[in-house]
């Protein structure tokens, strides 16, 4: 697939209906990190997620036919029931860069309406379940108008609009497993969108748990967008792509024979190079916090001591993803209620587990 096969040639005589959609779309945490792009929102190195399942975005889009021809978007933006101006900007960013391939989205006016399942500024990325969810509701849109188009064509097409506006939200879509960026090794892996693992996955990845430990939930110093940039013309970003893309291959491997201490290995590493690259960039800046660190050395320590599978990945903050098998739930969240809930900011955090994708409400 390439660009321009994304297009929708809107057939005029499809244009006038109005009607409303909603999509909940769940948030993602990455195994092998995406950090580093070029235009429009172009990956240096292939990335993979597993998809979440109680972190989600609820969108409604209601829409109708503009009642008088302008280029304008017209949209207004409910965040949790209020009128948010704060989205606006990133909304009308996206419109920008979706539609020439959604062109019709110039002819209605939208009311969106959006809320989290999780706590509102608690530091949890909502740019991956909210993009998706956005990008759904459109092509729910554009399918009123196209009823022909598959299921397939449907969320690789979601997948690329929500690249759009988000990265990692392009691996929003689907789940248990997905891929976003070109790799020799996965066949049809794409640096447009996401797409589902088809590689064969053991059992033990498909109920994995990830307990999200609030350490911080203040804004970030810097934003991912930010962070991207500062990859180019970083020291060490060649041999950090290099890095993503071996990392990759080994995590085929293990994906399919469900061997945990190497999944660990890789796990950890990815998380600890992606913030050293933030703190080798030019600005260099820390988003770990004093607490981040003390939840990681309580990890390897009970890891040491019980045996479980247990290991921790971050995101772009200083919040702590604890990652470990079902098998090894109950011992697990006894730990993390014994000893890092006290890391965390207002004691909190979040149960979640991997999940199968956005839903149609
Ligand atoms: C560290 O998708 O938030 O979470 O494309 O600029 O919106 P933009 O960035 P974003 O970056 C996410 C970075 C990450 C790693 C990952 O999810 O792969």
């Amino acid at each position: 697939m390439i660009e321009k096969n994304f297009i929708f040639n809107l057939n005029t005589k499809d244009t006038g209906a109005s009607g409303s959609v909603t999509w909940q779309s769940p948030s993602n945490i990455a195994l092998i990190k995406y950090w580093g792009k070029t235009d429009p929102q172009i990956p240096k190195n292939v990335s993979i997620s597993f998809t979440l399942s109680n972190c989600n975005t609820q969108t409604t889009v209601k829409y109708r036919p503009k009642s008088s021809i302008s280029e304008d978007f017209d949209f207004k933006i409910f965040f949790d029931q209020k009128e948010n101006q704060s989205f606006r900007r990133k909304i009308e960013q996206f419109f920008e860069r979706v539609v020439p391939y959604i062109p019709f989205i110039r002819n209605y006016e939208f009311e969106i309406h959006t809320g989290n399942s999780f706590p509102h500024s608690s530091g949890i990325a909502s740019s991956a379940s909210g993009m998706s969810a956005l990008a759904l509701c459109l092509m729910s849109i554009q399918k009123s108008m196209d009823p022909h188009l598959s299921e397939i064509d449907f969320n690789q097409k979601a997948s690329f609009l929500a690249r759009l506006g988000s990265g990692s939200a392009a691996r929003s879509i689907e789940g248990p497993l997905v891929v976003w960026g070109q790799h020799h090794s996965i066949f049809k892996s794409s640096n447009l969108y996401g797409t589902k693992y088809s590689g064969e996955i053991h059992d033990v990845f498909t109920s994995f748990q990830d307990t999200i430990l609030l350490v911080d939930k203040g804004e970030k110093k810097v934003s991912s967008t930010l962070g991207h940039k500062l990859m180019l013309g970083h020291p060490f970003a060649e041999s950090r792509f290099e890095q993503a893309k071996d990392n990759m291959n080994r995590l085929i491997a293990i994906l399919k024979n469900g061997e945990l201490d190497s999944f660990i290995d890789i796990i950890e590493r990815e998380a600890l190079s992606l913030h050293a690259m933030m703190m080798t960039s030019d600005p260099y800046f820390i988003l770990m916090k004093p607490n981040t660190l003390e939840i990681i050395n309580r990890i390897w320590n009970f890891r040491e001591l019980s045996g479980c599978h247990i290991c921790f990945t971050l995101d772009a903050g200083a919040n702590v993803h604890v990652l470990y098998p079902d098998k090894d739930k109950k011992a697990v969240r006894d730990f993390i209620d014994k000893e890092l809930v006290q890391f965390c900011q207002n004691g909190q955090f979040i149960h979640d587990n991997v999940g199968n994708g956005a839903k149609l409400l």
